[in-house]
């Protein structure tokens, strides 16, 4: 007998269904399940041998589930369901007292917690296994000058560590984020707050969040089934930090084109033209760049589907797993991608360096210079803005204008500035904290390496 006269409509059993995807949830819906057995069996609400079955049962649906050979059924709605019905074909009456003083409403947010606190985990070692590659590859090309740009116009040298490392700082970030996440997930357990009210035994939740690795039991049961905050983090720290790699992709794009030619891309990490023989595209690169807005928006359906719902559960809640879960498999796998393919990066040092000495990136060391002798900043912005012209409009260099004009620009120039358009003497004097001079770079690759320790 059941509440129900006919079957579901095909079309809303299929609409209705979650296993297609929450299945990667039993390795959490077994621990959640496991600990609630033996929180039963401690409280005498199931019996010893009820919980000795169901524990037999559980090792042999784990080697089922582990090894592929589950038996799935048509009527199984979801993970949760799928699992304690086979229990029960298995073990009897033990495993259908299993869901006493249990609801799906909080059976789900304990699983899907657990789940989301093990994959920001996940992200913690993948972002530090980036940022050990981003370290390894600057320490490798500490004093190679490149230039850096703004508006993606040379602006100023600096050496590839330092642009390199600018990235480590990002992920620092966002591993921080990830953290954040982790501990959010963990904090408060809903398993035991039933549909939403509570359950009518005498449960002991202490001892299943000490087992399920939670801080405490949540202590309000009607937020504990409606909260999703965890996924939210989840996807908020996601977003932001494939929206680094984003950059990172850009950045690689344009450095291994000819017109750049700053890297050449490993052929592990590159794809050729179904047409044009000569190709070899920086694919990956590009995918990094447009994975971005796919999480984005994951993050953006779920405050969507948040969004105004009324407490407590409501079915909606079932569309917050695909979202974290594409989040977190995108993201895994961009991480490991732009390590591989940065680690395999050859740079070219000759490319580098002959677009970092171009002249003109010392407009501003000149200016400062200038300062230096006593004449106003805006003056001195003004001179070599003349100086730049003058060697722009005559098609040479500064160092190749002659001395009688640069006195003819100002009385401040002089032959001086020729020593200080040395690209390298631009780059050891950027010696402020944080900037770009062989020894801050140093001191910035202890920095970072200290991130990892
Ligand atoms: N598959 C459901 C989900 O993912 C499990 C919870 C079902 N609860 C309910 N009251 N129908 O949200």
């Amino acid at each position: 007998m059941s509440r129900f006269s006919e079957p579901q409509d095909p079309v809303f059993r299929e609409m209705n269904t979650s296993l297609g995807y929450d299945r990667r949830m039993w390795p959490q819906d077994i621990r959640g399940s496991r600990a609630h057995a033996r929180m039963l069996a401690s409280r005498g609400i199931i019996g010893e041998e009820d919980l000795t079955a169901i524990l037999a049962g559980f090792e042999t649906i784990e080697a089922k589930l582990a090894d592929g050979t589950f038996p799935f059924g048509a009527e199984d709605e979801d993970i949760h369901m799928a699992i304690e019905r086979h229990l029960t074909e298995l073990v009897g009456d033990p495993g259908a007292r299993l869901h006493t003083a249990r609801s799906r409403n909080d059976q789900v947010a304990t699983d899907f917690a657990l789940w989301t606190g093990e994959a920001a985990g996940r992200a913690v070692d993948a972002i530090e296994g980036l940022m050990r590659v981003l370290i390894d590859v600057a320490t490798a090309h500490a004093d190679w000058p490149m230039p850096a740009y703004t508006h993606l116009q040379r602006a100023q040298p600096v050496y590839l560590a330092h642009h390199l490392l600018a990235y480590v700082w990002m992920l620092e970030r966002d591993r921080a984020r990830f953290r954040f996440t982790q501990e959010q997930a963990l904090r408060r357990m809903p398993l035991g707050a039933g549909a939403l009210a509570g359950v009518n035994f005498d449960t002991d939740r202490t001892m299943t969040a000490a087992e399920l690795g939670f801080d405490e039991p949540h202590p309000n049961s009607i937020d504990a089934v409606s909260n999703r905050d965890f996924a939210l983090d989840y996807l908020g720290a996601a977003a932001t930090c494939a929206t680094h790699l984003s950059r990172l992709g850009q950045e690689i794009v344009q450095w291994a084109s000819e017109e750049f030619g700053f890297l050449t891309l490993p052929d592990a990490w590159s794809s050729g033209s179904s047409l044009m023989p000569q190709k070899k595209n920086p694919d990956c690169a590009e995918l990094l760049r447009a994975k971005a807005p796919r999480i984005v928006g994951h993050l953006s359906a779920l405050h969507g589907v948040i969004h105004a719902l009324p407490l407590t559960y409501n079915k909606d809640l079932q569309e917050d797993k695909e979202h974290v879960f594409d989040a977190a498999d995108t993201l895994e796998q961009a991480l490991a991608a732009a390590g591989g393919m940065i680690g395999g990066a050859a740079f070219r040092a000759d490319r580098m360096a002959a677009a970092a000495a171009d002249e003109l990136l010392a407009a501003t060391d000149l200016a400062d210079e200038l300062v230096k002798r006593g004449v106003p900043f805006r003056q001195c912005h003004a001179i070599v803005g003349g100086l730049v012209r003058e060697a722009v409009d005559s098609k040479r260099t500064l160092s190749e204008l002659s001395d009688d004009e640069l006195t003819a620009q100002s009385e401040h120039l002089g032959p001086w500035i020729r020593d200080l358009l040395e690209p390298l003497s631009l780059l050891e004097r950027k010696q402020s904290q944080g900037g770009t001079s062989s020894a801050r770079v140093a001191e910035q690759l202890d920095l970072a390496r200290a991130l990892l320790a």
